[in-house]
């Protein structure tokens, strides 16, 4: 089947980033869509911009025209922000007959209620999941995931710049400023980055949260408690950390009977709690529901590629809404039959992982040689040891061992030449250790 044809509007952090997953990942992509997805063509501000991406022969043009009034263009993905001309873009996009994807939270926060009207008049559709919380599929997750469920609360850190500055601040004692300035230059910030630190960028998202989550259309900003963590200083901070909590930037999304309640502000949160060891760009929302409680949505929450991933994804799915039957527009195991491979599963004694290990031995000298001898023999490194009980009068004393990361089948060897040692009594326990990367 021919590619589908995409262009852009707007080729700067998230656009070059849509663009480097696109290519790099072209085959696993089309195998998922069940067609090649291809960039077209890209629409800019200003062409003597130098880009951080390698381009080739793609078109890039600062006539928005040649990609939303385009018959070569089969999807328009807005990825300029702000509210015009964007929004006129992607009404004259959809008239068009084309489906439109965007991470533009203010545009949606602001006119989406009229946008996903005109969606609904022309049959079009607009796809947003990197509209919020940069690559979590958090609109995925509430809207199809969460629906038989009454969600009673969400409750997170929605914006990734906030949090960065904020870990920074806390953990290498820097200033707001720099902090701000890194995060700027990382390209998580909003283009007005006031927006980011004043709260606004997080009020956005939250009115589109709130509304996926509750039913109700999308709220106007007046009635939404907003403050922002430009009051926030070092001091605080350290405070706060005395007391036992983390400072974090909240978005909060409350039901109750008829009522909703909306707010975001910087709020102390208890270290014991997952969203207090949120850090750095990182987001993540907890979310209450009547059937499956609890559940924490973590991941990158803003910059280039991992708001791609989320851009990505959206694409896929209207390129799967274009060529597949309604029945199954998201294919069984997410790849399109035809496009499944086998791959063999890798030999559990070839996998590899650090070691936790608990043994007995006799209270006796060159007991840890013999020990230490067979990791050598089976090059295993020792990561650190302990050697449990008073000493002397002891006859018998616990040694807990931490390795790194070793070969399954050499480990396995040496705990069977650890147990058959005279001097190890009983067994030896063994936890592997994962670094869950
Ligand atoms: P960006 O780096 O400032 O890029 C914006 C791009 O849009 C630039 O290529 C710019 O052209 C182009 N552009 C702006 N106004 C234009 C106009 N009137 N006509 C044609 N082109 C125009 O912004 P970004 O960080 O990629 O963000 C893009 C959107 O994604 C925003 O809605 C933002 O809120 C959202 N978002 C960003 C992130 C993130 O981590 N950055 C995460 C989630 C969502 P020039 O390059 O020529 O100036
Ligand atoms: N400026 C936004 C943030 C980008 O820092 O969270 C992701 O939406």
């Amino acid at each position: 089947m021919s590619p589908v044809r995409i262009g852009l509007l707007g080729f700067g952090t998230v656009g070059q980033g849509t663009w480097t997953v696109l290519n790099r990942n072209a085959k696993e992509i089309s195998r998922r869509a069940g067609r090649a997805l291809e960039i077209r063509r890209v629409v800019v501000r200003d062409l003597s911009k130098s880009r951080n991406v390698a381009v080739g022969d793609l078109q890039i043009t600062e006539d928005p025209k040649t990609v939303i009034d385009a018959s070569d263009i089969d999807i328009v993905v807005e990825l300029m922000g702000g509210l015009q001309p964007a929004f006129e873009y992607i009404q004259c996009a959809l008239s068009n007959g084309k489906p439109v994807v965007t991470a533009n939270k203010e545009l949606l926060a602001i006119h989406g209620n009229s946008l996903f009207d005109v969606a609904h008049k022309t049959k079009g559709t607009i796809a947003f999941e990197a509209a919020v919380c940069g690559g979590i599929p958090i609109i995925k997750a509430i809207r199809e995931g969460l629906a038989g469920n009454q969600i009673n609360s969400l409750v997170g850190i929605i914006n990734g710049t906030c949090n960065y500055i904020l870990t920074g601040m806390r953990d290498n004692q820097c200033s707001f400023q720099d902090m701000l300035k890194e995060a700027q230059d990382m390209g998580y910030a909003e283009a007005d980055p006031s927006f980011d630190v004043e709260g606004i960028d997080a009020l956005h998202k939250l009115t589109i949260l709130s509304s996926i989550a509750f039913g109700t259309p999308l709220q106007e900003f007046d009635s939404i408690h907003c403050e922002g963590i430009d009051t926030i200083t070092y001091e605080d901070i350290t405070y706060a950390d005395e007391l036992g909590f983390s400072v974090k930037h909240l978005a909060v999304a409350r039901r109750s009977d008829r009522n909703i309640e909306l707010r975001v502000h910087p709020t102390l949160v208890s270290k014991h709690r997952l969203l207090a060891q949120v850090d750095g760009v990182m987001n993540a929302i907890t979310i209450s529901c009547d059937a499956l409680g609890q559940s924490l949505y973590y991941g990158a929450g803003a910059g280039s590629e991992p708001t791609a991933s989320a851009v990505v994804a959206d694409l896929v799915d209207v390129t799967r809404s274009f060529s597949c039957h309604p029945d199954s527009r998201v294919p069984y195991l997410g790849f399109q039959p035809d496009a499944l491979a086998n791959a063999s599963v890798v030999s559990f004694h070839k996998t590899v992982s650090a070691n936790y290990l608990r043994l007995s031995a006799v209270n006796r000298a060159g007991v840890l040689a013999d020990v230490a001898k067979i990791f050598g023999d089976h090059e295993i490194s020792i990561e650190s040891i302990l050697q449990k009980g008073s000493g002397l009068h002891e006859a018998i004393l616990p040694i807990v061992i931490v390795t790194q990361e070793t070969v399954e089948a050499n480990m396995q060897t040496a705990l069977e030449e650890l147990k058959a040692l005279p001097t190890v009594i009983g067994e030896v326990i063994r936890i592997r250790i994962e670094s869950l990367t």
